[in-house]
């Protein structure tokens, strides 16, 4: 087997920027801030970071809005403190992925403000126009992801522009060459400042239909879905030349700088999501499996969705595993907050690259925010406010959880005793310790990375797996219940506890059957 590359050795872990630590105190985080935390996350374990936007923008989505692709935005620093995080992060081996926002800009990026300019002006066609119906109603009946139609009348040039998530977020054209070729010049831009990789957003969105025809309803739309899952979308996602799309991103990345990595947001069924591996031509290293993020947390659900995936990564491929993101509810409001353990024991004994969503090692809630105060535009206009899952990191007890000294732009959590970093790094037994301890575990036994997955038991409220390769063995037995459960190990073989989600028990010797708590996880090897 080739050596494996440092994205396939380690895990990756995800910052929301302007929510991880303010280092000049005006309540926003900033890249200055994530160097004052570099050597807390070489501590953690992780050895890459991926950052969400930072780049400029008039911060309505997140920086999901972005202005100019290739400057920071002075809230968030500098080019040159841009600079000064990838050196630090290669200094402490840890590798920096950005966040490639493709889909849309912000109407004030200087491309969009010639293109809406007018009708002849030469980046006209960088966006997607068209004129009215007859009737003046927009050209089609394709729904914002936010609500309401996707198109955007525009008084001056009289014509509609298609926008996926808000008005302020215009669709490029990527039928357009100069579209593509800019585009990629911004990954190029990134690359040549050191970066080790790229997350793609919303990628499934970047074509359209050509001709631009309506989209059939959903008939097993539910109340509470987004707005636009109304309708299947079958003219806005996924379109013929996508694939192409993504596999010159990946050519110019591998040219650019060979050996970076290309992780993809994708929110499909496992047998598609598995083709952005590429079957022609090679496109993304980690097509993201998010089902972790939504999937109902219980032994059964898990354990059919974990089996799945598994079975439906090709050979040559590499898997990898989210179990929380900036988009949906953090694990701890999913599940009951003693789950948290066990969820990081499935998370880190998966086979592939695990990532981890900042603030989850400690097990941080999130704060309930009511849908008149969300910062998060589709909170305030559909009701699912992403807000709380994307509060300031706790850092410590004092005020502002250590994130800042000024009012943060989120509220922190009201009960910060225990979910911080400074409370629990001092405790050997937090969960804080215990992500380590799986971290760790991980780098040391090559059979999580690489070794087989057999299902053994799903049957609530046990979960449990075998990893195996190369003469090892080591099992993962999870119980999802309040009640302590017995479960069995492998008749007539002895083993021994390396790791209890408890942060006790180790070198137990089990026989035929281990009693686990409540909410306990352990990992066995077998001798
Ligand atoms: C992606 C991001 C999400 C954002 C959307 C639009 O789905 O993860 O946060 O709202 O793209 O940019």
């Amino acid at each position: 087997m080739a050596p494996l590359a440092w994205w396939q050795r380690g895990v990756i872990y995800q910052i929301v920027v302007p929510s991880f630590r303010d280092s000049n105190g005006d309540g926003l985080g900033d890249l200055a801030g994530i160097i004052e935390k570099l050597d807390y996350l070489r501590w953690l374990g992780v050895n890459g970071i991926w950052l969400t936007p930072f780049y400029r923008s008039p911060l309505e989505e997140l920086g999901y809005d972005v202005a100019d692709h290739c400057d920071v935005d002075r809230r968030f620093g500098t080019l040159a403190d841009f600079d000064r995080l990838v050196e630090e992060a290669h200094g402490r081996d840890l590798r920096v992925l950005l966040d490639f926002v493709g889909n849309h800009t912000a109407a004030e990026h200087a491309w969009f403000k010639e293109s809406r300019s007018s009708r002849d002006n030469p980046k006209r066609d960088w966006y997607l126009w068209r004129d009215a119906k007859r009737d003046g109603s927009p050209p089609n009946n394709w729904i914002s992801v936010f609500g309401g139609s996707a198109w955007e009348w525009d008084a001056t040039t009289r014509q509609f522009y298609l926008h996926t998530f808000l008005s302020t977020q215009p669709d490029l054209n990527w039928r357009n060459p100069q579209v593509a070729e800019a585009m990629h010049g911004t990954l190029r831009f990134w690359l040549d400042r050191g970066v080790d990789g790229f997350r793609l957003d919303a990628p499934s969105l970047m074509l359209k239909d050509q001709q631009f025809r309506d989209n059939p309803p959903n008939p097993s739309y539910k109340e509470g879905d987004l707005p636009d899952s109304k309708q299947i979308p079958r003219y806005t996602r996924n379109q013929p030349g996508l694939h192409f799309l993504i596999a010159n991103l990946r050519a110019t990345v591998d040219a650019a700088a060979p050996g970076s990595v290309l992780l993809g947001e994708f929110y499909l069924p496992f047998n598609e999501l598995v083709t952005f591996y590429g079957r022609k031509r090679p496109e993304l290293h980690l097509p993201l499996n998010l089902a972790l993020t939504y999937t109902d947390w219980n032994a059964d659900a898990i354990g059919k969705a974990i089996e799945a995936y598994q079975r439906s990564v090709p050979p040559n491929a590499w898997p990898t595993t989210t179990a929380e993101t900036h988009d949906q509810s953090r694990l701890a409001m999913r599940t009951r907050g003693a789950q948290a353990r066990v969820a990081a024991m499935l998370l880190l004994t998966q086979r592939g690259t695990p990532t981890i969503y900042y603030g989850e090692e400690i097990g941080m809630r999130g704060v309930p925010i009511p849908r008149e105060q969300a910062r998060d535009p589709q909170g305030r206009r559909t009701g699912r406010n992403r807000d709380p899952e994307r509060t300031p990191m706790q850092w410590n007890a004092e005020q502002h959880a250590g994130f800042s000294s000024h009012e943060p732009w989120l509220p922190v959590e009201s009960d910060l005793s225990s979910v911080n970093v400074a409370a629990q790094s001092a405790d050997p037994k937090s969960l804080l310790s215990l992500h380590r301890a799986l971290i760790a575990l991980r780098a040391r036994e090559p059979v999580l990375l690489v070794g087989a997955h057999v299902q053994l038991v799903r049957e609530r409220p046990l979960l449990a797996y075998r990893r195996e390769g190369d003469g090892r063995a080591l099992m993962v037995l999870l119980n999802f219940g309040e009640e302590p459960r017995r479960c069995e190990v492998e008749r007539g073989r002895a083993g021994h506890v390396v790791l209890s989600t408890f942060l006790d028990r180790v070198d137990e010797q089990t026989g035929d059957a281990i009693e686990l708590r409540a909410d306990e996880g352990v990992v066995v090897a077998l001798d």
